[in-house]
């Protein structure tokens, strides 16, 4: 393939993904972006315009994955990008799992609520409507809503398709990859027209029913999150980790069969972040 001009490759910000992964990769959450900013009514487009152009930005995708890239100077903001469900449970407890509302199931609405504050300065909206953008994706990667005692899968060590990682990481980013040609770099850049032709793709596979069917149930955004991570839960136990060959037999001749069984579950799941983040910021914002 020929080159592409330096310019289409948008940096990023350097992103601090320290170990243990912390989100989605880069694609997605650019693509969860993407699906969004494309089903904004009038009225939320032009608070989000007249706030990304605050920092220069123009597109959701470029601020999606700011909250990682902060991570490392604010490490008390680590927790806000997932919920520890054991895995062992089958629901959401918010005593348990959520203490002091470090978890992203009570980080959403907080956000959002900003979000939706007129008399907040435009700055820390702004920072809010990057929170709201990043978390609604985390909440739909299934690792990002249990944990086994192993960091959400971050411990689970294995090799994909030949290469060193972990569970987590394959469903942050491997599963993605592979199924949609798509790579970023080690600097975290990538191409943000490639990711936006791959969003619309998976925007242009999303049905009227399923529309209609994956928007927010109530005004509570709060009870929409926890439905949320349970459904992420639910994914994670039967099949994330259902569908795991044996300790012993995670090194070579299984990543084809997972990857099948965990494609069209990611696949979803994108789409279904995409869905949600528009309505939560129409609803919000409109
Ligand atoms: N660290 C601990 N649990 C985690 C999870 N579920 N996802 C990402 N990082 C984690
Ligand atoms: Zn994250
Ligand atoms: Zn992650």
């Amino acid at each position: 393939m020929r080159r592409l001009p330096r310019f289409l490759l948008v940096p990023v910000i350097a992103l601090a993904f320290a170990a243990p992964a912390m989100a989605w990769g880069p694609e997605g959450h650019a693509m969860i972006a993407d699906i969004a900013q494309a089903h904004l009514d009038p009225a939320a487009a032009a608070q989000v315009r007249k706030l990304l152009a605050l920092e220069g930005d123009t597109h959701l995708d470029q601020v999606s994955s700011w909250a990682d890239a902060i991570r490392r100077d604010q490490p008390q903001t680590g927790p806000w990008h997932y919920v520890d469900i054991p895995l062992a449970d089958r629901h959401y407890h918010a005593a348990r799992d959520c203490k002091d509302s470090d978890c992203v199931v009570a980080r959403i609405p907080y956000f959002a609520h900003i979000l939706a504050d007129r008399s907040a300065s435009p700055a820390r909206r702004l920072e809010a409507l990057k929170w709201v953008v990043h978390l609604v994706g985390d909440i739909h990667q299934p690792l990002h809503a249990e944990d086994d005692h192993d960091k959400g899968g971050n411990d689970v060590k294995l090799d994909y398709f030949g290469r060193h990682t972990n569970l987590h990481r394959m469903w942050d980013s491997a599963v993605i990859e592979h199924a949609l040609h798509v790579h970023v770099n080690r600097d975290y850049t990538f191409d943000h027209q490639v990711m936006r032709d791959r969003a619309r793709k998976l925007d242009a596979d999303i049905t009227p029913a399923e529309r209609l069917k994956w928007a927010p149930q109530s005004r509570d955004l709060h009870k929409d999150a926890v439905r949320w991570a349970d459904g992420s839960h639910a994914l994670a136990r039967g099949v994330a980790y259902a569908d795991l060959p044996p300790a012993s037999k995670r090194t070579h001749g299984w990543s084809k069969r997972y990857q099948a069984e965990a494609w069209p579950v990611i696949k979803q799941r994108l789409q279904k972040a995409g869905v949600r983040l528009a309505a939560v910021l129409n609803q919000t914002l409109g």
